[in-house]
């Protein structure tokens, strides 16, 4: 989204800046590791590259394995000579460790432009941004009454516990569960609103149904393509990144990816891991190693590592085609399943008399949301920017050709895009498995499969967003050197807060 109605739900805090880790690397017993396998080139798998190379040093190799294009679910497309990202990209507003990625890389954040917001209702626009930030909050203010204020204030409670750990992970402590993770950042009452529908936890709050409807309603079908019912954990999460457009990165936010493998000095390969069997040596029945089959464009191949990290979804719904091959007890099927979301990218003039404004001319929103409506075929629909915006660059107008991105949980059928649009010049689909189907599962997925082989995703069960990657990716990256080192001391402690306090 590039408008700003969300820039009402934003929450200011204040940001410490991220210290250095203090932990070298120290090698208690035996040697290193000698090779790491990173499996996916994401934000997650990126991450974690850079971390790993961050604890382990400069010797081990570390091979990250791609099926796909790095970036993964950070893409672009192209139209008419310029990129626009096709991903749905949220990312939080407190994202210590995305924007020290920005300032390492030397990347740039991309100019934003303006632009307003309304939300519609599938006959008309029932809310609108305007220019003036205090109108809006007035606006609210009559509209909706305390709801908006105590909001406001919920997300800014539950985004000052979950800033901990940034301090936690700069002491070097790791969890081995998310379940441990948010524990020890907002204790069970955190673990409570990974299970709870977010309306439940906002009607306890006080917020009245009609905002929840008309605004939270909205923000979470653009976001993740869901309803109110998703847990009240992400829903927070999502409402803490809402000011999304301040995160985009000039040249597109794929950039990160390839520029963290880069620094990391990773050996990257186009390959589909398509098997994974653990190794035990003769020497060892508890510490196996692990053997990666992977098919590349010249053949099939296999490698043997010490450290596996897993870093793409491994639900069912996603095929991601790995197969786990002699373990013993076998994994359970992962928890959970992965929801579609389709992004269209159109080039074209939009038909504004279908939000009821017969002159483009006078259409003044760059995006608009949706209330839960059931014959609405689409969740949102935006005027976007390139992903590189010259000086002289300014938004184009509704009277225009300009390119819109569409989000809708089907394809668009011809008819519907002959509703939305009045005129194409081109369509490009990317359909995507985006995030999870909340509410999917009973649980959290493991971190940790088996001795040193790492799952990285599960993390979006609790809140998918790219900030929550790369703190998963900052974690697997402290636990395994932890447990390859075996400091039991900074795993899964407790009480963290007042330990690091009596640390300093
Ligand atoms: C979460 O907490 C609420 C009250 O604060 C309670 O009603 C609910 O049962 C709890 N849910 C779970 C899954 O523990
Ligand atoms: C939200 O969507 C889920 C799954 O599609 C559905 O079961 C649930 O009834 C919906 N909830 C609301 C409040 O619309
Ligand atoms: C877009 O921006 C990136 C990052 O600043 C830069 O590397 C790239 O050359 C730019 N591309 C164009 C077409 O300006
Ligand atoms: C992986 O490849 C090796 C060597 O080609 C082969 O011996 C092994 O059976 C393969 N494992 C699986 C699970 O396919
Ligand atoms: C535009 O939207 C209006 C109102 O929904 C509809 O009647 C019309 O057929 C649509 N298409 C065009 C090309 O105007």
């Amino acid at each position: 989204m590039d408008g700003s109605l969300l820039l009402l739900l934003t929450v200011v805090l204040s940001a410490w800046a991220a210290v250095g880790d203090p932990t070298g690397p120290v090698h208690v017993d035996g040697a290193p590791p000698s090779k790491i396998a990173v499996v996916g080139a994401g934000i997650g798998g990126s991450a974690t590259t850079h971390f790993l190379r961050q604890h382990f040093g400069p010797e081990v190799q570390v091979d990250v394995f791609e099926k796909g294009e790095v970036g993964g679910r950070l893409a672009t497309v192209t139209v008419n000579h310029n990129d626009y990202e096709s991903g749905g990209s949220i990312i939080h507003s407190l994202n210590l460790h995305m924007q020290d990625f920005v300032k390492q890389l030397g990347l740039k954040y991309r100019r934003s432009v303006a632009g307003k917001t309304a939300v519609f209702n599938g006959e008309e626009v029932i809310l609108e941004e305007t220019d003036w930030y205090l109108l809006d909050l007035f606006r609210l203010w009559w509209r909706y009454g305390i709801s908006f204020i105590r909001l406001q204030m919920w997300v800014e409670e539950i985004m000052e516990k979950f800033m901990r750990i940034y301090k936690y992970q700069a002491h070097g402590y790791a969890f081995s569960t998310v379940e441990e993770l948010l524990d020890s950042l907002g204790g069970s009452g955190f673990i409570n609103m990974t299970q709870r529908p977010l309306s439940d936890s906002l009607l306890e709050l006080g917020v009245s149904q009609r905002f929840i409807d008309e605004v939270i309603a909205p923000v979470m079908r653009v976001n993740y393509g869901q309803n109110v019912s998703i847990p009240a954990f992400v829903g927070a999460v999502s409402l803490a990144g809402a000011q999304n457009n301040l995160w985009a990165v000039e040249g597109g936010n794929k950039l990160v990816c390839s520029g963290l493998l880069k620094m990391a000095n990773a050996n990257l390969l186009q390959a589909q891991v398509t098997s994974i069997s653990p190794l035990y040596s003769e020497f060892s029945t508890e510490l196996p190693q692990y053997e990666l089959n992977f098919s590349t464009a010249a053949g099939t191949s296999s490698e043997l590592y010490d450290i596996v990290v897993l870093a793409t979804p491994l639900q069912a719904s996603v095929r991601s085609g790995v197969l786990f091959q002699g373990f013993n007890p076998p994994f359970d099927e992962l928890p959970g399943n992965y929801h579609g979301t389709v992004a269209t990218i159109v080039h074209g003039y939009l038909n504004t008399s279908f939000f009821g404004f017969p002159d483009p001319r006078l259409f003044p929103f760059a995006s608009i949301l949706t209330t839960e409506t059931p014959d609405l075929f689409f969740n949102s629909v935006a005027s976007v920017c390139p992903v590189n915006i010259s000086t002289g660059f300014r938004r184009k107008q509704p009277q225009e050709a300009g390119v819109y991105k569409v989000f809708s949980p089907q394809p668009l059928e011809k008819s519907q895009l002959k509703a939305l649009f009045r005129s194409y010049y081109s369509v490009q689909v990317t359909e995507w498995q985006a995030y999870p189907c909340y509410g999917s599962s009973e649980g959290l997925p493991p971190v940790e499969l088996h001795p040193n082989l790492y799952y990285l995703s599960g993390i979006e069960l609790a809140g998918s967003a790219m900030e929550m990657s790369a703190v998963a990716a900052k974690n697997i990256a402290l636990l395994a050197y932890h447990r390859w080192n075996r400091q039991t001391d900074m795993v899964d402690q407790k009480d963290l807060m007042h330990r690091i306090k009596t640390e300093l």
